[in-house]
């Protein structure tokens, strides 16, 4: 499975068309990177959310689920260190109005480290960092403009609890769900009565007020998270046999990794990446990313971190910390919290004095992913295209008539580029990536229509006519000759199976199909669909994902059978109508 050239834009595109995700207040222009999810968006990225849910809660002995607030008490984020540490400090370019952060411009500005290392210094990959020990540029790194002062700038979305808009109400939505875990692990603890090891997981919305969103859902302001906070014994307390927090830390990581792969990713396009110790958040001892190849200039990229935050979080919540534990973890006193989140374990016996049970504060291994991230993984890994009939030579005349005359003036281009280039471009670097991608699909004719339709969207193609000219030739045979399908896996697919009459002018086969619809929909997400003829039907169900359709014909009026027809294959089977839900249950089970 390869990807197109402009894989991505056609992603976004077909995420539009076909309504799984919208621009947020799209009629009013759209507001800084927020999106909406559409009918199949939301069936997607529930079930990406009930996937997780299902292997992390479900599937284990050791955990627990969570639902905290939104809205929480401002002393969480003091303690936590977000009101110090999530901040930038900024320049503005008083030319270009473009914003960077300036520690990535310069190594002289003092800042306290980032809150989520790496991933939260990512998002001004685009700019170059300073040489060390050389003064705050003054200059815009992409227009040479003059730069602002730095000012600093917090992350946190700030709200106001209650009638009166004054520090004394004033709130944040809240960075990460993670906090709602700590500040609840005694609730957790003593109602659940757990053990350690043992964990919390929790869906939600967090907020960040990025500098830089973009890469459609990749970054944004507003989005989901699915976190786990696994709480454990630190190393002095644990008994022969029991898991050490790094092979606990370990078995996450794995564990985390493969859930991807299940769900259909790729190992060549997921890896686990640690990072490097100038790149911990500050809290953490270890942390490995896992990182997805989006396609385009996003290129590998973090869709999950699993960190090591040691005893850190229960610490800075808890009241009566010895001082030599607030400078190990260089925290500030807790003079709020009315708690200390420690763990009574009473399985502990002193090896020296032969007492059993302590008390401690336990270790945390933290897997954090990004639920509205995962589903634009899910989305780009799924996204294929084929090419599944030939035209004939005369209707391919036309078409490789444009491109003949394309190429000749595409030499020319070069030409003429090579001796005195425009300004204006495209360049010659680009003119000859469009020359020889052009020929690549000119040879591969018949077949070659979704390469030649790829090569009329590389950069620069669209100043040129006689490319236009190509690439409206071949879109319309693209429609006819190929397909767009999303393999997403069928746990992930918003739509399960489609029942589809062969002719919609039959009411009793009409009456059939609606009825088997009727049937199938309380075992899984079912569809009747018959706006269209059965080709078109099916290239519609290929396109957003949906794994099975069935089809009601003149045969299932006679021997009471359906075709099921397979997304990825496009094979077909006759089954008995009685015992379709079973095994299209099993064949999703088995896939
Ligand atoms: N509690 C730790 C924490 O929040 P993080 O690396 O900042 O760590 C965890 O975030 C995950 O949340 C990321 O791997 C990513 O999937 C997702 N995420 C973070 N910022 C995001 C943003 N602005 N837009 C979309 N997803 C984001």
């Amino acid at each position: 499975m390869s990807r197109p050239h402009n894989a991505f834009d056609k992603i976004v595109s077909l995420c539009k068309r076909r309504g799984f995700i919208f621009q947020s207040s799209e009629i009013y222009g759209g507001v800084g990177s927020t999106w909406d999810y559409g009918p199949l968006g939301v069936e997607l990225k529930n079930n990406v959310i009930r996937a997780w849910w299902q292997a992390v809660v479900y599937d284990r002995d050791d955990m627990e689920g969570l639902d905290s607030a939104i809205l929480m008490n401002r002393l969480v984020w003091k303690y936590s260190g977000h009101e110090r540490t999530f901040v930038d400090p900024l320049v503005d370019c008083r030319n270009c109005k473009k914003r960077f952060r300036a520690d990535h411009l310069s190594t002289k500005i003092e800042m306290t480290p980032s809150l989520y290392g790496s991933e939260n210094m990512a998002h001004l990959d685009s700019v170059e960092p300073g040489e060390g020990g050389k003064a705050a540029p003054k200059r815009c790194p992409e227009c040479g403009g003059e730069l602002t002062e730095p000012r600093m700038f917090n992350g946190m979305f700030i709200t106001y609890v209650g009638p009166v808009q004054d520090e004394s109400g004033l709130a944040y939505l809240r960075p990460e769900t993670a906090q709602g875990i700590f500040v609840n692990f005694l609730n957790v603890l003593r109602s659940s009565r757990r053990k350690l090891p043992f964990g919390v997981a929790q869906v939600g919305k967090a907020f960040r007020n990025e500098i830089t969103p973009g890469n459609f859902t990749f970054r944004t302001r507003e989005f989901e998270q699915m976190e786990i906070e696994y709480f454990c014994k630190p190393p002095k307390y644990l008994q022969p046999g029991e898991k050490d927090d790094i092979q606990l830390l370990e078995e996450w990581i794995a564990e985390r990794y493969n859930w991807y792969i299940k769900l259909g990713i790729s190992p060549q396009r997921l890896r686990k990446r640690p990072q490097a110790p100038d790149e911990l958040a500050h809290y953490s001892k270890a942390t490995t990313d896992i990182e997805y190849l989006f396609p385009g200039s996003l290129g590998w990229a973090e869709i999950e971190g699993v960190a090591h935050r040691q005893d850190y979080d229960l610490t800075a919540h808890s009241k009566d910390v010895p001082q030599e534990d607030l400078e190990r973890l260089k925290l500030e006193k807790n003079v709020h919290s009315t708690e200390k989140l420690e763990y009574f374990d009473e399985s502990y016996i002193d090896p020296e004095t032969g007492q059993r049970g302590a008390k401690y504060i336990p270790y945390v291994i933290e897997p954090s992913a990004g639920a509205t991230r995962a589903t634009l993984a899910f989305l780009c890994e799924a996204y294929d295209e084929e090419q599944l009939s030939q035209p004939d030579e005369a209707t391919l005349k036309p078409l490789k008539d444009a491109i003949e005359a394309a190429l000749k003036n595409l030499a020319k281009r070069i030409d003429e580029e090579s001796r005195k280039p425009r300004p204006e471009g495209p360049s010659a670097e680009q003119l000859k990536a469009l020359e020889s991608a052009l020929k690549d699909g000119l040879t591969k004719l018949p077949q070659g229509l979704l390469e030649i339709d790829g090569a009329c969207s590389l950069p620069g193609a669209d100043r040129l006519d006689l490319i236009k000219k190509v690439k409206a030739i071949v879109g319309k045979l693209c429609d006819e000759h190929t397909r767009v399908v999303l393999r997403l896996h069928p746990a992930l697919a918003p739509i399960k199976v489609a029942v589809l009459p062969l002719k919609k002018n039959e009411p009793a086969i009409v009456e059939k199909a609606r009825s088997i619809k009727q049937t199938l929909k309380a075992r899984m997400r079912a569809v009747y669909d018959d706006t269209a003829g059965i080709g078109k039907l099916y290239r519609r169900q290929d396109e957003i994902g949906t794994p099975f359709c069935v089809t009601v014909d003149f045969q299932t009026l006679q021997d009471d059978t359906v075709t099921l027809r397979h997304r990825d294959t496009m094979k077909q089977e006759r089954v008995k109508v009685q015992e379709l839900a079973g095994v299209i249950e099993r064949k999703m089970a088995d896939w």
